[in-house]
């Protein structure tokens, strides 16, 4: 049978081989020839022209007014000592630089770098929210249309995705991400890489995808954003590498270091993490850029003594290219001269740098991507306004629903929509939006104004700020709601209270907004709070007494629409938290994958003495990781394992029955959560190993099925070896971490 399938597979090998050159072989032949061009390019290159393709420099200053430009810049890239800029963007500006770049003496073109995080001229929804969809076909069109107007207006590389495994929302780049999961997040991981880069490298509708940030930023202690990092090993390869490995398997061009020490060790001269794992057990052929300054920033950290002494570490560390340190610049060229640099090191750098622009086409055509038709003609596709609507609705999780007030009717006479961030359009951008145009944004209100009919009359007031403790609009908000038939009422956090440098201490819906809900609340009138913001937040009195609860996260360019689309019911809710909602910042960090039993678990509900528990408060989360409600409902049922006990070499076929027992068509996101429940290194309550998201109309049941293999009982032991042990395991299905339907056991045997 074997011998079979290996002799067809290589008659069509053969066939493929004698008719046409397969693609791979024209792979193969391209790949020999930039390596051979990368040569004869190196062998003619000065070492200031090589330190020059590892410097990379701001470029905000290159065009505009003569008086502002800063015109020592582009005579460096006019000497061919700057390889790549960032913060330049559109066909015209572009152009304009790259023009000075090929009046270089090589005529090295440059690499233009921007950080398209969430979209370019049409904003999606943040990442965070992006993930809360579960979707990873949407996710990867989402990178994808993100990428085609990037790379249609002269962008050649985007400083995304952000895959940063982060569980401290108290971190504001917690929006940037995937979530609290690894699992997860490196599905999404992949689904962003391949939606940035396209096919192949080189389309007109792609450009370079950037893994960052090398790595474990997003366990910076306290949630304060450039903070140091202290894991343990087992922590660094189960939970914090695993999306960076899923995006280098799925082709990331590039990978971006990060600002954190971990362990003591600055990730920009970490050698561990650059040259051992990234370069060498991973085999990584792209190449790294420094974070912002990050190279000089070891010299603050008291790793390095001075800029020199913070190049040359970076470089031996496996850092490639320093954005705006200028340390390679200045000292790098000396510091080979000297000998306390190995020349093969820079070479290796610029090879990594240059196979880049080879890969992009850049060499060909440097002006390959300023076309400034097509710019004008992608930019202003109505096609991305409809996926990022799209995206947006899939990105919105119903925490709450009672009495089934939403969704809202299309008879009710009036509505009063209240609350500081109704009429926002900036915040629904949210933070990281390079290229937007705020104004074509959809605001809360012009999205209800046009889903309404010519029965309802919306109402509106604005209530109270995002911030500040003026309860003036209280009163006029309070009269509104008392007119009206249901409230809905619009809170949260400004489009800059989260994201890079804006951590929190305090995670609390931010002012006296929940005091607003607190007012309207009294009233007596039915209460649905859409909350906007960049992270977790928490709002108890709110959690406790409204009615109904839409997290809207910052929902980009057509979020209005989206949210009406979902408040009205023509869009059925199906998102599900990335993250765990805290009730209290004590609670931090409060993943649930970072849940153990302990040795004193709370065994009797209430009674918390002597166990590993608060003595003023919960355990458990507010929201839990996985949770999302929709407007039907779904009954599992018919759980059925293919074995209950496998040995080394089998898996188990998991089956199950999903049904969708209310009234209308929805979606649900199906979990498959794991326990190891004795192992030789203490495994967390739940894991999250799979999941499918199902489509189901009134009424109709599907089967739902997933393979456990090997992989997916795996963990690092203490001497770091990956593999599974022999012993029981748990298996949890369910609709949320916190709301398992199915339940059943299997052993793995020795
Ligand atoms: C610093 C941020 O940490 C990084 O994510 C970003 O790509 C660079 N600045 C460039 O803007």
């Amino acid at each position: 049978m074997r011998f079979s399938v290996y002799k067809s597979t290589l008659v069509i090998a053969l066939l493929g081989f004698v008719s046409f050159p397969s693609h791979a072989q024209k792979h193969v032949a391209d790949t020999a020839s930039i390596e051979q061009r990368i040569s004869g390019l190196l062998a003619q290159m000065t070492l200031e022209e090589k330190v020059g393709q590892l410097t990379q420099y701001t470029g905000s200053q290159l065009t505009g007014p003569a008086s502002i430009r800063k015109t020592t810049l582009l005579n460096s890239i006019r000497e061919g000592t700057a390889g790549s800029v960032l913060n330049v963007k559109g066909v015209k500006d572009t152009r304009e630089v790259q023009t000075v770049a090929m009046a270089s003496r090589l005529k090295i073109p440059l690499l233009f770098g921007l950080d398209v995080i969430h979209g370019y001229k049409t904003v999606f929804p943040i990442p965070l929210a992006e993930a809360a969809s579960w979707d990873l076909d949407a996710i990867r069109q989402a990178a994808h249309l993100a990428a085609r107007e990037a790379a249609a207006s002269g962008v050649h590389w985007t400083f995304a995705p952000m895959v940063d495994v982060a569980r401290d929302p108290r971190w504001g780049r917690v929006m940037e991400g995937a979530g609290e999961d690894p699992y997860l997040g490196s599905q999404i991981a992949r689904a962003r890489v391949l939606g940035f880069q396209g096919e192949k490298l080189g389309g007109t509708d792609a450009v370079l995808a950037c893994a960052k940030h090398f790595a474990a930023y997003g366990a910076a202690i306290a949630g304060r954003d450039y903070n140091a990092v202290d894991l343990s090993p087992q922590q660094l390869w189960e939970v914090y590498l695993p999306p960076f490995k899923a995006a280098l398997d799925a082709g990331a061009a590039t990978f971006m270091n990060s600002f954190n020490a971990l362990n003591g060790v600055p990730a920009t001269g970490n050698r561990y993490l650059q040259r051992d794992i990234l370069k060498g057990k991973w085999n990584y052929q792209g190449f790294v850029v420094s974070d912002w300054g990050s190279i000089a920033e070891q010299v603050p950290w008291g790793y390095a003594k001075d800029k020199a002494d913070a190049a040359q570490k970076a470089i031996t560390a496996g850092s490639d290219m320093d954005m705006e340190s200028d340390a390679y610049h200045n000292h790098l060229g000396e510091l080979v001269k000297a000998g306390k640099v190995d020349i093969a090191l820079v070479d290796d750098a610029v090879r990594r740098v240059l196979r880049k622009k080879f890969e992009l086409g850049l060499f060909d055509d440097p002006y390959k991507f300023s076309n400034e038709k097509r710019e004008k003609q992608v930019l202003n596709d109505p096609q991305s306004r409809v996926a990022a609507r799209q995206m947006a609705e899939k990105s919105m999780v119903l925490l709450k629903n009672e009495k089934a007030v939403l969704p809202l009717s299309r008879q009710l006479h009036s509505v009063a929509v209240i609350g500081p961030l109704v009429r926002a359009k900036r915040d629904l951008d949210g933070s990281w939006s390079v290229a937007s145009d705020t104004t074509l944004t959809v605001s809360l209100l012009e999205g209800l104004t046009r889903k309404v009919g010519s029965k309802t009359q919306l109402r509106y007031a604005k209530g109270c700020d995002v911030t500040g403790d003026s309860r003036a609009g209280f009163a006029q908000a309070v009269e509104t709601a008392k007119n009206a038939e249901v409230v809905v009422l619009a809170v949260g956090e400004t489009w800059n209270m989260s994201g890079e440098a804006k951590s929190r201490s305090d995670i609390h819906l931010p002012g006296v907004q929940e005091e607003l809900f607190q007012a309207l609340k009294a009233t007596g009138k039915p209460i649905v709070v859409v909350v906007l913001g960049g992270r977790p937040l928490i709002f108890n009195a709110i959690s406790d007494q409204a009615d109904a609860i839409l997290y809207g996260w910052w929902p980009g360019s057509e979020g209005g629409n989206a949210l009406a689309n979902v408040l009205y019911g023509d869009y059925n809710p199906a998102g599900k938290l990335p993250m765990s909602f805290p009730r209290a910042v004590g609670q931090i960090p409060i993943a649930y994958n970072q849940q153990y039993n302990t040795g004193r678990p709370i065994t009797k509900p209430g009674d918390a003495t002597y166990k590993s528990a608060y003595i003023d408060g919960a355990n458990t989360p507010r929201f839990a990781f996985g949770h999302g409600l929709s407007y039907t409902t779904f009954k599992y049922s018919d759980l059925k394992l293919s074995r209950s006990q496998l040995t080394a070499a089998e898996n188990v076929q998991v089956q199950l029955r999903l049904t969708n027992t209310g009234k209308v068509a929805g979606e649900e996101v199906v979990q498959l959560y794991l326990r190891d429940m004795v192992a030789s290194v203490v495994r967390p309550l739940q894991e999250l190993k799979d999941f499918k998201k199902v489509h189901l109309q009134a009424g109709e049941s599907k089967a739902v099925a997933f393979t456990i293999d090997r992989d997916k009982l795996a963990f690092y032991n203490q001497q770091l070896e990956w593999g599974a042990e022999p012993g029981e395991f748990k298996l949890m299905i369910g609709s949320a971490s916190n709301d398992i339907r199915l339940e059943s056991k299997f052993e793995l045997l020795p």
